[in-house]
């Protein structure tokens, strides 16, 4: 009978193995010590193979069958390089971070919404790791940095003071305008320099493509265009304190800086609501009128 018991326990146990399928045999070790099993990296496996192989492919490496051609390219997992994580450029992002992004999606590109149940979403997030082990495996890797959320100190009721605010900080103090379009006349432009450098701003002074946008190298092979806010969709933004957010990180390897410390927290407040007042002029006539004056 003992015998008999354990018998069928060995059965169970080699019944089990020879079930677990996939390429993974041994637990990993991620950034912030977190542990992952062989059989949760293979569900991640199978997740990543259902729903992300076609574009991200099946080395990691972006070059899945659907992604010639593809503006923005699917990223190249093998880089271990995020763009849109909530941590100070170049660090490693968190579970939750990779999370709001596939569950979210990157609006204006491919990268879809992924509708998927909370295991295969942890699955797959860790699963995605293994394309970049330099990057992710070993229990010294730390996780990024993430900042608190500066309090809002104009709230909806001093909205236009914002925005006003916002207009001089993106063409003068913070100098967008460098990789994005300017969005105002070089008469305006002029003005804000004399109130905040005390000089007026000379014709020969102004970037030949202060109206264009500026497509920057970044370091994913391809040219990343900065968004016009009045036309191209955000990848991560939804609202105002998203975009506080997104200033504050910069989009990593893309080229655009973080500016938390570099402009003040009431700028980072008036910048995030001008943005969205040029978002909020998508399509409208009010934009093309705007886009008049601005060239
Ligand atoms: C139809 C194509 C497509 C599919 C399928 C797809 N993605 Fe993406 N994914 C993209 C594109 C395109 C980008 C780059 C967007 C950009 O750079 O703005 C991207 C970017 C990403 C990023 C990088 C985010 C960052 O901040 O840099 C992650 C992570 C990601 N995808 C995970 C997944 C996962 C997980 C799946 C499957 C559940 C998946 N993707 C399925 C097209 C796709
Ligand atoms: C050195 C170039 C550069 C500078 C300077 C720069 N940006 Fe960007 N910005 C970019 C690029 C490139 C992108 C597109 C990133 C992508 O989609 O991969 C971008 C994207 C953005 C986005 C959209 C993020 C999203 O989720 O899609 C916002 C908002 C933004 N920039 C605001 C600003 C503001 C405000 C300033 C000035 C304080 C600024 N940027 C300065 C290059 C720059």
């Amino acid at each position: 009978m003992k015998n008999l018991k354990k018998m069928s326990l060995l059965l169970l146990a080699l019944l089990l193995v020879s079930c677990s399928k996939g390429d993974f045999k041994e637990a990993k070790t991620f950034a912030g010590g977190k542990v992952v099993s062989a059989s949760t990296l293979n569900l991640g496996q199978t997740t990543y193979t259902e729903y992300c192989v076609s574009c991200h492919g099946v080395k990691g490496d972006g070059n899945g069958i659907s992604a010639k051609g593809m503006y923005p390219p699917p990223r190249n997992f093998k880089l271990g390089v995020y763009k849109f994580a909530n941590v100070v450029g170049g660090e490693l992002p968190h579970d939750e971070d990779l999370a709001r992004i596939i569950r979210g999606g990157l609006k204006g590109s491919a990268m879809l919404p992924w509708d998927i149940g909370d295991e295969r979403l942890d699955a797959v997030i860790q699963y995605i790791k293994t394309f970049a082990p330099e990057t992710w495996e070993g229990k010294d890797k730390v996780l990024g940095t993430k900042f608190e959320l500066p309090v809002d100190p104009f709230g909806d009721v001093y909205r236009h003071q914002a925005i006003e605010k916002g207009k001089k900080v993106y063409h003068i103090t913070a100098a967008c305008t460098q990789c994005h379009r300017g969005y105002e006349s070089k008469e305006n432009i002029s003005k804000f320099n004399m109130e905040i450098n005390k000089a007026p701003l000379k014709d020969e002074e102004f970037a030949a493509d202060l109206f264009q946008v500026k497509p920057q190298d970044g370091e994913f092979n391809y040219k990343v265009v900065p968004p016009d806010f009045t036309h191209h969709e955000l990848r991560s933004i939804t609202d105002v304190p998203s975009i506080v957010t997104r200033l504050m990180y910069g989009v990593n390897g893309s080229g655009m800086p973080g500016w938390k410390d570099v402009v003040t927290d009431e700028e980072l407040w008036a910048l995030a609501y001008y943005v969205q007042s040029l978002r909020d002029l998508k399509d409208s006539p009010a934009r093309f009128e705007l886009i008049e004056k601005a060239k």
